[in-house]
């Protein structure tokens, strides 16, 4: 057994890092809500898509291509839809919104899980750093173009990570230098996407004050999934050694995101941070508001010209 299951009983409603996704729903009943789900075909979104499903709802499962989607949907047996969202590819992006509006179902979430973690050497696409693009532009242009679907009380989930801590100390975004040209380290540059993510979700909770509606980031825990692809070997080889013991399984990891997705307690909970199922401390970039606006205003920019 993991020693992290000794931490189910901690925290908000009993529940902490050994809570599992079916754990944290258990008697949610979800019929009759859609929510929208990225990176739907792996590790915790894979397993997010499961239990949303489980307890009832209808999930517009997105991954990378219509394919991929559509095989998710079917190894679990989900209730739900695919659609097609490389977040790296704005106009596949914007297809996903006006897809997703041509069904023609009011959102109750959005949860924004897809994401890649510590490219080795610098890629860019669009003239912009991928992991920048990817796990923060491209669920900016996805939301931002949904937020006319989200019901009067809808949630918006954003996958950030502890990792935010790793982004650039002196300005935590380096707005000069987003095309990562003027350097680049891995982690730094996955540190300073998680930051951005993080951010997001607190500026989009400032635009719903006065709403009923609530945005929120999630650090899921530190788990073996697919988006350890890029790590150097002796760290993957470490990790696969430690990991039934040290780290969280993707049960385990989905619990996060699927307990603030979905219940009632923190229906009304917005612009926090959470990590072992209950509201947790971030960086002092990860609380600077003025950050999270001029990263929105840069956003705009940004995708304006894309
Ligand atoms: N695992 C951890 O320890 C950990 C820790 C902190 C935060 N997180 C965050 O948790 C989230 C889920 O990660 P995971 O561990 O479940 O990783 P994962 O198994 O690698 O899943 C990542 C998902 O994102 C999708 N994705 C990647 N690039 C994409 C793109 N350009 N367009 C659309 N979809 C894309 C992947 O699709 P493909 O399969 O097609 O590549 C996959 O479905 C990520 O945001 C990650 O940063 C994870």
């Amino acid at each position: 057994m993991s020693l992290i299951s000794f931490f189910k009983g901690k925290g908000l409603n009993g529940f902490g890092a050994g809570s599992t996704a079916e754990q944290v729903t258990e008697g949610i009943d979800l019929s009759g809500k859609t929510f929208l789900l990225t990176g739907c075909n792996s590790g915790l979104g894979l397993e997010t898509l499961r239990v949303l499903s489980l307890r009832g709802a209808h999930v517009i499962a997105a991954a990378r291509t219509q394919e991929k989607a559509e095989n998710a949907l079917l190894s679990v047996k989900a209730d739900g839809h695919a659609v097609a969202c490389e977040l790296s590819n704005p106009a596949s992006v914007r297809e996903c919104v006006q897809s997703v509006e041509g069904h023609g179902r009011k959102l109750d979430g959005i949860i924004c899980n897809a994401g890649i973690m510590a490219l080795p050497k610098l890629q860019q696409k669009h003239g912009t750093e991928l992991q920048f693009l990817t796990n923060h532009i491209g669920h900016f242009i996805l939301v931002t173009g949904l937020l006319d679907l989200l019901v009067e009380n809808g949630r918006v989930v954003v996958l950030s990570s502890s990792a935010h801590k790793m982004a650039p100390k002196d300005v935590g975004i380096e707005f000069d230098n987003l095309s990562g040209e003027r350097g680049y380290s891995s982690w730094r540059a996955y540190g300073q996407a998680k930051l951005a993510n993080l951010l997001f979700a607190e500026a989009l909770a400032k635009r719903f004050e006065g709403t009923d509606k609530t945005a929120n980031a999630v650090h899921p825990g530190v788990i073996r999934t697919n988006l350890g692809r890029h790590m150097n070997p002796v760290m993957n080889f470490t990790m696969a050694v430690s990991g039934p013991l040290f780290l969280k399984s993707v049960p385990q990891g989905a619990a996060t995101q699927c307990l603030v997705a979905t219940r009632p307690e923190v229906a009304t909970t917005s612009g926090e941070y959470f990590a072992d199922c209950n509201p947790a401390p971030t960086s002092s970039h990860g609380a600077d508001a003025e950050l999270a606006e001029r990263l929105w205003t840069a956003s705009e920019e940004l995708v304006a010209k894309l």
